[in-house]
């Protein structure tokens, strides 16, 4: 019997049907088998966009695991953003709890992900070797319907939030979930990622002052963050930097030339700059280049850190000057407890938020709270450092200069 029950079952996963028979044997000759009939009726899509971040496992993780206590729905993975939806083959995962089993302390997505092109904007080659964007939105929603899904859940940031935005005035039922190592998303407190981020970026420049110390140097860290100076501020504060640059506060060279030599004048002393990579000078703008690669439509930031190098030595500067660009370290690795404790918060709301059928919002936290917000109210501006927060003064009140 159990042998009949084995095979049935095995027909019937391999037609996608997840009924499972179970023998209740009393006696050899009276066997009843128990039918127990779950139809997965419903797909949720998963999609990962833009650049990544650690805690993008975390929130797939905690979709999967909140919809396994659902009976009737089944998470479905896109590779590659909305990619996996319009390439040909197209490439879409089953996840189950057994996929997503102890993913969250993982970096990165296991689902893969670009900041380059996406539905409305695909990048299509002309016979002329020229690359064009196409708008594929519309197909997309058809291919969606064509596989059965029910809801998108979008985890993404500002860019990836507003291609849910567009989809959800498609009539597309899509929730939103923010992700950022910048910190720069409205709405939300924070999105996960910025405090690994902040973790990282506080480690190199603890790591940096005991090397500044001993060679008596000026040692200029330069971290991420676009057009936001939270990862900068956050680990001048943490670490105990002398000087912090960031795009909310243009700086005056001669001002951070004067903090620095005030503490290396008898060459003895050391100091420490941490610089976002989107300062700049009064006097001078973003230091940014386009990139070649097909479908990139952002400014690539960076390099401001060694720029602020030679204007220091420029001004006269006389201690040694040292340059470390931390890159993309601070986005790989694995998620810090607060980030993957946000991401599952986050994760297990959005798929509640899909039962509830709050379509056209993002999760966010707020005020110690997760709750929903409209996506447009996520992408209509920056969250960017206030400069007069409790925070730039608490940074002024521990001596760090902004370079104003
Ligand atoms: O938005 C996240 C971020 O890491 C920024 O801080 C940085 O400027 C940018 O992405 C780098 O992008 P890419 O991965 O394309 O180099």
């Amino acid at each position: 019997m159990f042998f009949v029950s084995f095979v049935v079952n095995l027909f019937l996963h391999l037609l996608k049907l997840d009924i499972k028979l179970t023998d209740n044997v009393s006696t050899y000759i009276n066997v009843r088998m128990v039918c127990s009939i779950n139809i997965m009726n419903k797909r949720c899509l998963i999609v990962t966009g833009g650049g990544d971040c650690p805690g993008l496992n975390a929130v797939i993780r905690a979709i999967v695991k909140r919809a396994s206590q659902e009976e009737d729905w089944e998470i479905v993975g896109s590779i590659d953003a909305f990619n996996g939806v319009l390439k040909t083959p197209r490439e879409l995962r089953i996840l189950s709890n057994r996929t997503v089993s102890g993913i969250h302390v993982r970096g990165g997505t296991i689902l893969g992900t670009t900041n380059k092109g996406g539905p409305l904007a695909w990048h299509v080659q002309t016979d002329d070797g020229r690359w064009i964007e196409v708008d594929r939105s519309k197909e997309m929603l058809q291919i969606l319907e064509e596989e059965g899904i029910d809801a998108v859940i979008n985890i993404g940031g500002d860019g990836s939030q507003a291609i849910s935005q567009k989809l959800y005035e498609m009539g597309l039922n899509i929730v939103g979930v923010p992700k950022t190592i910048d910190n720069d998303l409205s709405a939300t407190d924070f999105a996960f990622g910025f405090q690994t981020a902040v973790e990282v970026a506080t480690d190199a420049v603890d790591k940096l002052v005991t090397t500044a110390e001993s060679h008596h140097r000026i040692m200029i860290l330069e971290v991420m963050g676009r057009a936001a100076g939270w990862i900068a501020l956050y680990a001048s504060i943490a670490g105990g930097a002398e000087v912090c640059l960031i795009p909310e506060i243009p700086y005056d060279i001669n001002e951070v030339r004067e903090k620095v030599e005030s503490r290396t004048e008898d060459r003895r002393g050391f100091a420490n700059v941490v610089i976002a990579e989107g300062a700049y000078p009064k006097d001078g703008t973003v230091i940014s280049k386009k990139l070649d690669e097909i479908g990139y439509r952002h400014k690539k930031l960076g390099g401001v850190g060694i720029q602020l190098k030679q204007e220091l030595e420029d001004a006269g500067t006389k201690a040694d000057v040292r340059v470390t660009i931390l890159g993309h370290l601070q986005r790989g690795g694995i998620p810090c407890a607060f980030d993957r404790i946000l991401a599952t918060q986050f994760g297990v709301k959005a798929f509640e938020m899909v039962l509830d059928g709050k379509f056209g919002e993002m999760v966010a936290y707020r005020n110690n709270d997760i709750v929903c917000v409209p996506i447009t109210e996520a992408i209509g501006t920056y969250n960017l450092v206030n400069v007069h927060s409790n925070l730039v003064h608490t940074a002024r009140g521990v001596g760090i200069s902004f370079g104003d």
